[in-house]
């Protein structure tokens, strides 16, 4: 029987308790499926960082690049302060692996309440395919006082590299600045991306950017866009300036099929994404690299609250373990989870708060986990 070695970085908060369930269905799938999952546990994350003073190290980096997919819970801690263990651990797992898609579904799955009126499962169904390696996340960041300094940063990548120098000279008390940067090459893969996906789908592709305002960056983003789309005549395309997707998703969340964002804008609209499809209990995400090791995880984050409580939603963090098996080429084991979630949530009785139940993070899994022997 064929085994997968699969590395998972349960984290923070509620971190581990959703990736416990994820890993009891995964190897239930597998056990239905005919395969076998060895999981490797990594500790980064708030605990080893405030006893070991590591956020996570190049060769464990490195170690983690031999591997096809990595399960992760989420990063985040009260004690640390914000954006620590995130651009330490998170970002440096998506930069370094260069999984430079961030692949968020947006469905909303029958038995699970939208807060957008009037709308079903059949009006909510898109794919937000989030640019992650580049944009405002990355570049020459910094604060200055009155005077002159000067501030040198690079962006290395797999496909290329760029240095910055930046001169300033202020008569402001103080200022704060924030330069990020698109690439041809990194927005071409993303775009050419979502235009396969596209053709998987309903052949449509919606661009997302703010040209009216940050028109360097976004009117380079545009014109890519317009180069890539032309390869693929028949997919529907438009351009969505970002305030108004907001809106649109809210509205008319059933014109979209595949919508392609900068990295910033995906963010966002990724939120608003998951509460159209129920709540951030629910959505999950893919941080894909196509050619090396993709990184799947829920995309609420550590929700330090709920931390040990054994109430928090698992379906995202399952959902995501449905894409890692995708990933690996278990189609049918990653439709049979998607057929468990379904069944579990169609029947509206084991569930958590956050959708109307009152059953425990492990009663959700166990209950998936069910449907998953049933061959449901
Ligand atoms: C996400 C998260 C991260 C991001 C945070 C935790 C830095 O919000 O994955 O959407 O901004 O990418
Ligand atoms: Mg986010």
């Amino acid at each position: 029987m064929k085994t997968y070695k699969i590395p998972v970085i349960a984290g923070d908060g509620i971190g581990p308790e959703v990736i416990a369930e994820g890993k009891k269905v995964l190897e239930a799938a597998g056990d239905n499926y005919g395969f076998n999952i060895e999981w490797k546990e990594y500790p980064f994350g708030a605990e080893h960082y405030l006893a070991t003073g590591e956020l996570i190290s190049e060769e464990a980096l490195k170690e983690l690049s031999n591997y096809d997919a990595i399960y992760l819970g989420s990063v985040g801690d009260a004690r640390v302060p914000s954006g620590v263990l995130e651009r330490g651990v998170l970002f440096a797992l998506r930069f370094f692996l260069d999984q430079y898609i961030n692949l968020r579904p947006i469905r909303l799955l029958e038995g699970v309440e939208t807060p957008v009126r009037d709308k079903g499962p059949e009006d909510i169904d898109f794919v937000v395919v989030r640019e992650n390696s580049e944009d405002l996340y990355v570049g020459v960041g910094g604060r200055t006082k009155r005077g002159r300094v000067h501030h040198d940063a690079e962006v290395i990548r797999n496909l290329y590299s760029v240095k910055f120098g930046l001169d300033i000279d202020s008569e402001s008390d103080e200022i704060a600045y924030q330069v990020g940067l698109i690439s041809a090459e990194g927005t071409k893969r993303v775009m050419q991306y979502a235009f396969n996906l596209a053709t998987k789908r309903e052949n449509h592709v919606s661009s997302v950017d703010k040209m009216n305002a940050m028109t360097d960056i976004y009117s380079f983003w545009r014109e890519i866009f317009t180069k890539i789309a032309a390869g693929y005549p028949d997919v529907k395309t438009e351009f969505n300036l970002v305030d108004a997707m907001t809106m649109w998703i809210v509205k008319n969340p059933e014109w979209f099929d595949v919508v392609v964002t900068p990295n910033l804008f995906g963010d966002i609209i990724t939120d608003l994404g998951a509460m159209v499809q129920g709540g951030l209990g629910l959505a999950p995400g893919g941080n894909i690299n196509p050619e090396g090791t993709s990184m799947f995880e829920p995309i609420h984050g550590s929700a330090p609250k709920y931390k040990g409580l054994n109430k928090s939603n698992p379906i995202a963090t399952i959902w995501a373990g449905a894409m890692l098996l995708e990933s690996l080429g278990e189609a049918q084991a990653a439709s049979g989870v998607m057929r468990a979630i379904e069944g579990n949530l169609r029947a509206r009785k084991v569930r958590t708060f956050d959708i109307g139940g009152s059953s425990t993070t492990s009663e959700v899994g166990a209950d998936i986990t069910r449907y998953i022997k049933q061959s449901y």
